[in-house]
């Protein structure tokens, strides 16, 4: 090749290079937009009210998922979204048995090629323990959002349409891949493990204490700061298949001089586990101890919690763990506690591998 030919070549060879480098791959393409189901539970996303005064003493609940879907007209813009009523309840009545229905029902979903993400709504007052059971359930890397409403959707400044929006757009969005099962509220996005319900009434009552959250949504776009580090989603090994229960687990609440009744009752009533709400560190009255001794001496799993609200309970600090049997919940609420142990315990009663999941899930 003589080299007045070859130099224009090269040059053409290079140019060709750096614009397949520079132009975007596009996510989806042009028309085809993100499968995005939305698995309806209920809540006050759910709910109606007597008046759009009545921000309080409204129905749960209520309004079926097309009805929810058809009041936010933009999210066709967002997704083909789907809708699914999966159940219509409170959730202060969601238990185990919703659980297994709801993380079956999301893996499925998710190992649909065509189905880019999931949002469940759902009651805000136990959406966080939901959030925390499919961030350690779900076997996907493909975003699962989970959304409430502190208004229902009859009130003047309903939330739940916004919120919507914003779960919507973080399902759909590519960038909401791998960071396990994430909360949307009040335009946050809150990892499953951390995030809690801290206000009775307020919108902004979703909050994850001292860890803050993931990131935030502006103008339906995800912006995101942090990474779950502990295991979840793809990287966990609790399964719910062929699963029709859980183990009982019970939360204990501790206080000035405890006693040890509240303890025995529980075991007497046959529980497999007993998460103790401790007062500071996870510490016990002289009643608690003896009666969380008693229990784990005849097999049942007990953690150490704390129900301060935030940080670490020492293990092996003021109370001798291992040598009782106990194990410590590090800082996990005690209600997403709970659902640790309840999954630990389909794969292990041994206090020395539950305090292994304690310490990496
Ligand atoms: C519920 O949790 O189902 C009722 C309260 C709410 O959604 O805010």
């Amino acid at each position: 090749m003589n080299q007045n030919f070859c130099r224009p070549f090269l040059l053409f060879t290079a140019m060709l290079l750096t614009a397949i480098t520079l132009v975007p791959f596009p996510a989806h393409s042009a028309g085809h937009k993100p499968r995005v189901v939305v698995l309806a539970t209920g809540g006050t996303i759910a709910g109606s009210g007597a008046s759009e005064t009545t921000t309080v003493g409204y129905k749960a609940a209520v309004f079926s998922v097309d009805h929810i879907l058809r009041s936010v007209p933009s999210l066709k813009e967002l997704a083909d979204v789907r809708g699914e009523q999966i159940f219509q309840i409170a959730s202060e009545n969601i238990t185990p048995a919703h659980w297994l229905t709801l993380s079956r029902r999301v893996n499925a979903l998710l190992a649909d090629k065509e189905v880019h993400g999931v949002v469940v709504t759902h009651g805000t007052d136990t959406m966080e323990e939901t959030a925390y059971f499919l961030h350690l359930t779900v076997h996907s890397d493909k975003p699962v959002v989970l959304v409430g409403s502190m208004r229902p959707g009859t009130a003047i400044s309903a939330d739940g349409p916004i919120n919507l929006y914003n779960a919507v757009a973080l399902a759909a969005s590519p960038s909401g891949a791998g960071r396990g099962v994430m909360v949307v509220m009040n335009d946050r996005i809150s990892s499953a493990r951390e995030v809690t319900k801290t206000n009775t009434f307020t919108a902004d009552t979703f909050k994850t204490h001292d860890l803050g959250e993931l990131g935030y949504l502006q103008a339906g776009k995800p912006y995101f700061y942090r990474m779950p580090v502990r295991r979840h989603t793809s990287n966990s090994i609790f399964s719910v298949d062929n699963r029709e229960s859980l183990p009982a687990v019970e939360i204990l609440l501790g206080y000035g001089g405890s006693g040890r009744e509240q303890i025995d009752r529980a075991v007497a009533a046959g529980v497999k586990g007993i998460v103790f709400a401790g007062t500071g560190n996870g510490s016990l009255s002289v009643g608690a101890l003896a009666g969380l001794s008693a229990a784990a001496a005849k097999g049942v799993a007990v953690v150490r919690a704390s129900r301060v609200g935030s940080g670490i309970v020492t293990h092996n600090a003021d109370i001798a763990d291992d040598t009782l049997g106990f194990c410590t919940s590090d800082n996990l609420l005690p209600q997403k506690a709970r659902i640790l142990l309840m999954l630990g315990l389909t794969v292990t009663g041994a206090p020395d591998r539950l305090q292994n999941l304690f310490d990496s899930y």
